[in-house]
Parts: structure tokens; sequence; C-alpha cells
């Protein structure tokens, strides 16, 4: 079964709507800790759209479970990630233009080898944001990377049946791919209380990392109702 990342960038977003002090992020992942998250994740953008270097900074020293820094491949991010010491580092593609992280990394990229290089050498575990694809996992495995995180993007957006099935064939397949190489199993983006039971259920499924769905239903509900619903269904095998 697999454990419950929650991303809490959105409750940064509507604290930076006003460039205020309310809601805490922090606050916000010790409610999901309350409620059976395994793993706060958070992505330091370079734009700071969300999560500030002080949220991270203070994430550290309160959090309780496993941190998840997830952060491009540019040296400012990579001297943060070190100063900051996560369990792991999620190497994320990033365009400032974009909405949210709307591809997986292109695993080619100099760049990212360097990056997974000076991390590893800090001692943090990294893993790779990337499409379900075979040439991508085949070079997440050339690179050395612990984990791989599938981006379930395109599963997520699948409302035609046809192609959501499809899309899960293509997830799955994917894991399968992973596993047989022999690195961590992760997935990840747009899932939601709808979507997220069959992509759970994908055998040696490890994490997911799951947040504007958690943070919209906290709206509602609270964060510990939300984060528990989520984890209720994460662990329905
Ligand atoms: N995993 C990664 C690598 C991401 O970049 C994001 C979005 O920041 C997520 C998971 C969470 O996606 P969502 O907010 O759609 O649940």
């Amino acid at each position: 079964m697999p454990t419950l990342g929650v991303n809490i960038d959105h409750v940064a977003t509507v604290r930076q709507a006003r460039r205020t002090i309310e809601p805490d992020p922090v606050t916000a992942a010790a409610a999901a800790e309350n409620a059976g998250a395994d793993q706060i994740t958070v992505h330091l953008r370079e734009d700071r759209r969300h999560i500030q270097d002080e949220d991270v900074f203070r994430l550290r020293e309160s959090l309780r479970v496993r941190m998840n820094l997830e952060c491009a491949c540019v040296d400012e991010m990579l001297r943060i990630a070190i100063a900051i010491n996560p369990d792991q580092v999620c190497l994320v593609p990033e365009k400032r233009e974009e909405v949210t992280t709307e591809g997986g990394l292109d695993v080619r990229g100099k760049h990212v080898e360097r990056a997974v290089k000076v991390l590893q050498e800090n001692g943090i575990m990294v893993s790779l944001f990337i499409d379900p694809d075979e040439e991508s996992i085949s070079l997440s495995k050339s690179l050395a990377v612990e984990a791989v995180e599938l981006h379930t993007g395109a599963y997520a957006g699948a409302h035609d049946p046809a192609e959501h099935e499809k899309q899960l064939a293509v997830l799955s397949n994917a894991s399968q791919l992973v596993r047989e190489l022999g690195m961590h199993l992760h997935a990840g983006h747009g899932l939601n209380y709808e979507n997220v039971v069959p992509v759970a259920k994908i055998d040696g499924m490890e994490e997911l990392n799951i947040g504007h769905s958690i943070v919209s239903r906290s709206i509602f509900v609270g964060m510990e109702d939300a984060v528990r619903e989520m984890k209720r269904l994460v662990s329905s095998q």
C-alpha cells in the first residue's frame, strides 16, 4: 500500500494572494501529519509564487514525517536543497509561465545528470518526475537515481472511459518497468478523490504525492478530514 505525501503548496498560494501570514503552510503540514500523512511535499519554485524559502526551513524544523522537496535542476535550488537536507528531493521541470508542472523532466539534459550527482554526493535521496514512458524510465535508471515519480497528469485528464483505461494501462506498464529496473515507484499530479484508487492499486506503488485536490477539499471540511479521507482511499487495497 502506498504512502501518502501531502503537497501543501496551495495553502501558500492562498497566503500569497494577500502576501500576508495566513493561512500558514507549516500549520497545514502539522494538521496533515495529525491526520496520517506519511510525508509533506513542497515545491519551491524559482518564481516563489507559493512556497517561500522561509517556509521550507520552518518545515524542516517542525516536521515529524518525511520531507519531500520538489525543485528545478538549477544551482540556486540545489544550494537550498543541500542547506535544508530534506529526506528526498524530487527534481521537476519548471517553466515560469506554466500554471502547474506540465510535463515530466527531460532526463537527457546534462543539468539533470549534474543535479542528481550533486544531491547524491550530499547524501540526499533523489527522485525524478518523469512521463510514464520507456525512454524516460531507462534514462533515469542510467542516472542511478533511487526513485522516479510517474506523472499521472494524462491519466487524471482522461475523462472518456476508453482513454482513462488506456492511460491507466500506460501507468501500469511503466510501473512494472520501474520495478524491474529496481527503482522506487512513486506517482502524482492531478490525483483526486475520484481517480486515485486505481493508481494506488498498481503493483508495487510506494508513494503518491497529492496536493490540489486535498487543499481544495480542506476548504470545506478542514485539512485533517481531507487528509484522512485521502489516506483511507490510498490504503484501500
Ligand atoms: N508531484 C509533483 C512532482 C508535482 O510537481 C506536483 C504539483 O506540484 C504534484 C505531485 C501534486 O500535483 P497535484 O497538486 O495536482 O495533486
